[in-house]
């Protein structure tokens, strides 16, 4: 088989990159390993800036995004002494974000890719990225028993935190920045109504919680729970109870529970993987970059890898300059360690550390009330949550 961009991976990354490629008549090959209804059983989050919202309507995939997906102004941060909101719009002169779940987006770009006749090939086995530094490199998958060989111009590498791209860089040239944290989300998705139109980010002693939502009847909630617990340990009974006590107690007294439709416990974690190229393989999304869920930035940081890289290869196809493909690991990263600043931020801020001395805890306690004392701190919050531009 022979194409121009053979992409590894078809989560939302390299569905995608290969959609917006297609719609400019540059040919791809996309190798998932999983089945589509495997991808689209995953429940990732739901916040996308405005930034990932326009490359969905470039790749005109945007119609339901802009149908059913909520436009929020504003998010709510609960603490000991009650709730504030931070006002999106009003400090960033006008902008907001889709709530819009991430399980749904990929659906979109799926129909998209069926409908465009795209080369989207599931159940791959075995791949391997060959020849990464000449001038023709090749990919190999394994269908059953024959091996299967993908010619191309270049590779990308959309195949996610555990994918085998990053990894085909050499050790000696790849670095990895990492920082876990002692604690994982224990996430309920429940037919219920949400508890607040807008998404509620608490800080409460017993740790953190989060209200948020996928539709005006289908609601996401989560709580910080150890990294040692299971989701056995937690009944429906026993998640509802710990996530009231958390709220504050008008907010608990209207919260509506429910059957849970999902459960599950994510560990959280901040990675990057430097450099994002090596030879003609690049990297994007969560195959070169994590961020802790809770600035909601995980899509949205792999949204300006893939906008950079297409852009990139536009070049390249269009007009025979390569310097978006020289320049890409360089660009992309200054992008990626801002959101990573901004996630790791927020991370400390609302989830209870147990390892802190009383000192840590008064500091952190300072810096929300700093935060909602101070117009400027909250433009801050608000320019990098709504996305900073690419
Ligand atoms: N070969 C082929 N496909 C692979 C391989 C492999 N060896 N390894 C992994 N994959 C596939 C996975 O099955 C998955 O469908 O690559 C895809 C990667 O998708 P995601 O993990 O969703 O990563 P990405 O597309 O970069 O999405 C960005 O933003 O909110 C975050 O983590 C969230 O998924 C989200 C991400
Ligand atoms: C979600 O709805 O799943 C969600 C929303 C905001 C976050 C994280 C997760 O910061």
């Amino acid at each position: 088989m022979k194409t121009q961009v053979c992409i590894i991976g078809g989560g939302p990354s390299g569905l995608l990159l290969s959609q917006l490629l297609h719609l400019k008549g540059i040919d791809t090959v996309l190798l998932e390993r999983q089945s589509r209804e495997y991808v689209l059983s995953r429940i990732r989050a739901g916040v996308l800036e405005h930034g990932f919202a326009e490359l969905m309507r470039e790749a005109q995939c945007g119609e339901r995004m802009d149908r059913e997906g909520e436009i929020h102004e504003g998010v709510f941060i609960a603490h000991e002494r009650g709730m504030d909101r931070i006002d999106l719009h009003k400090h960033t002169g006008g902008s907001s974000v889709i709530v819009y779940g991430q399980t749904e987006l990929t659906r979109d770009l799926y129909d998209a890719r069926a409908k465009m006749k795209g080369n989207v090939i599931h159940n791959v086995e075995d791949v391997k990225l060959c020849d990464l530094t000449a001038a023709s490199p090749y990919v190999t998958y394994r269908d059953g028993d024959k091996v299967i060989r993908v010619d191309c111009d270049y590779i990308v590498g959309a195949d996610g935190f555990h994918g085998v791209s990053r990894k085909a860089i050499p050790k000696d040239i790849l670095r990895e920045y990492e920082r876990l944290y002692p604690f994982g989300w224990l996430g309920v998705l429940s037919q219920t109504r949400p508890v607040s139109p807008e998404l509620i980010y608490a800080k409460h002693e017993r740790g953190f919680a989060l209200c948020s939502l996928r539709s005006q009847v289908l609601s996401r909630y989560y709580i910080q729970v150890p990294l040692t617990d299971t989701v056995e340990d937690w009944s429906d009974d026993a998640f509802w109870t710990e996530l009231k006590k958390r709220l504050p107690a008008d907010v608990a007294a209207r919260l509506v529970t429910g059957l849970s439709i999902e459960k599950s416990i994510a560990p959280l974690r901040s990675f990057v993987a430097e450099p994002m190229s090596y030879g003609r393989l690049y990297l994007a999304g969560d195959a070169a970059h994590i961020v802790p869920p809770t600035g909601a930035r995980g899509l949205n940081s792999a949204a300006s890898d893939i906008y950079y890289l297409y852009h990139a290869m536009l070049d390249h196809y269009q007009k025979g300059d390569d310097g978006g493909l020289k320049g890409y690991s360089q660009k992309a990263l200054a992008r990626v360690w801002k959101a990573q600043r901004f996630s790791c931020w927020m991370t400390t801020m609302l989830h209870r550390f147990p390892a802190n001395i009383p000192y840590d805890d008064k500091l952190q306690d300072t810096e929300l009330q700093y935060l909602l004392s101070s117009q400027v701190a909250q433009q801050s919050m608000a320019e990098n949550y709504v996305g900073l531009p690419f």
